[in-house]
């Protein structure tokens, strides 16, 4: 079996995720900051280690200004909704995937404006044409930093120099890049990082996170949620300091500690060097591709330019058909359709059917690239 579905979460994990999963249930197991136990305590720990691991990952000075999520769609949420206010205007481009363009569109009824620049087909931008439609009332540009349909990376430092230059938050959806593609909260001008564990950070499904910058008043970011934190349990107001302002319930610990174990794994192994890995085989399945006359590429060609997601169409055949042949016949898993994104397929020239998309890890052989582009031309074969 060939797993090419990492852009919808990453299989396999690395051994030490599962071990320290096993290990919080087996020898800890008990809530973090909640009792003051020794258990207590240690959970407690491994919850700060893993925003102490992120931090470095994404060069967070604080780690308390790194908040625990679900996921990516939770950070996003919690970041529009707790800082738009009706009046507000906010800016982002045609690439993005339902996780932002849902939230905004929710907003939209609620009295604040939108403004969705256009990508070019490869689902690149021009941050000028984004800086043009910036209002007085622009509070926000959010952008997925690269798309989970082509791969394409958007220009986030151009962007986020721009937002600095105009006073403006700037919220950027890392769910396809953290852990994959350096990211650096100071360098790239990011206010608000919205990250999944469960990609390319290796760590298990319902484990996030938003990491509140310098710049962002956190009074001025309404929690999504209120409740129970351990802290200031003698009153009823939320407590305003972070990041138990915007942590309420008991969280997914066990999660988290495999997140922590993830999170290690990418900086041991260190986000260059996984970059490279997945880059030279990204640019092999390009070149197996791109002169097969029946078969359609999307996104830059360019590795630099792109992540290790690729979207393709097959002549005659429906994505979800080659998925399915792709699947019984050779084994490999992929994520045929329009991967929760119907803008960016609007954007490349593909809605509504969609595409194929193969998306590799760091886990991802040379053999399993061959063997692929050696499937597709079989598959092209009997169809002939
Ligand atoms: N957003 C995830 C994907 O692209 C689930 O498949």
């Amino acid at each position: 079996m060939i797993y090419f579905d990492n852009a919808a979460t990453s299989w396999p994990k690395p051994p030490e995720v599962k071990e320290a999963m096993v290990r919080f249930m087996d020898e800890i197991g008990a809530n973090p900051g909640r009792s003051g136990h020794l258990l207590s305590i240690e959970a407690a720990r491994i919850i700060y280690e893993a925003r102490e691991a992120l931090s470095t990952l994404f060069n967070v000075k604080d780690p308390s200004r790194i908040v625990f999520t679900l996921n990516a769609t939770e950070s996003i949420n919690l970041a529009l909704k707790g800082m738009l206010r009706p009046g507000d205007h906010i800016v982002t481009s045609s690439m993005e995937h339902n996780s932002v363009m849902r939230p905004l569109r929710h907003l939209e009824k609620k009295g604040i404006a939108l403004s969705v620049v256009p990508c070019f087909q490869d689902g690149t931008l021009d941050p000028k044409e984004l800086e043009k439609q910036v209002q007085p009332a622009t509070k926000m540009i959010i952008l997925n930093h690269a798309s989970n349909v082509t791969g394409t990376l958007l220009p986030i430092r151009e962007v986020g120099r721009i937002a600095r230059e105009r006073h403006l938050l700037f919220l950027v959806d890392a769910a396809q890049t953290a852990g994959a593609y350096p990211i650096d909260v100071e360098k790239d001008g990011v206010d608000l990082l919205a990250f999944t564990g469960h990609k390319s950070l290796y760590g298990p499904q319902g484990t996030g996170g938003l990491v509140i910058g310098e710049n962002v008043n956190i009074q001025d970011l309404t929690p999504l949620k209120h409740g129970g934190t351990g802290s200031r349990s003698e009153f009823e107001e939320q407590p305003d300091f972070l990041p138990d302002r915007f942590e309420s319930g008991t969280p997914n610990a066990v999660g988290i500690a495999g997140l922590l174990a993830g999170a290690r794994f990418v900086l041991k192994q260190g986000v260059e060097s996984i970059r490279r890995h997945e880059s030279q085989l990204i640019e092999k399945l390009i070149e197996g591709f791109k002169d097969i006359p029946q078969i359609t590429l999307y996104g830059p060609e360019e590795t630099k330019d792109r992540i290790a997601t690729l979207s393709f169409n097959i002549q005659n055949l429906s994505p979800s058909e080659v998925a399915s042949l792709l699947e019984e016949e050779f084994g490999i898993l992929c994520r045929p359709g329009l991967h929760c994104a119907p803008s960016a397929h609007k954007t490349i020239g593909t809605f509504p059917k969609g595409t194929v998309r193969f998306s590799l890890s760091t886990f991802t052989s040379d053999g399993e690239v061959k063997q692929s582009i050696e499937a597709v031309r079989h598959l092209l074969h009997q169809k002939d």
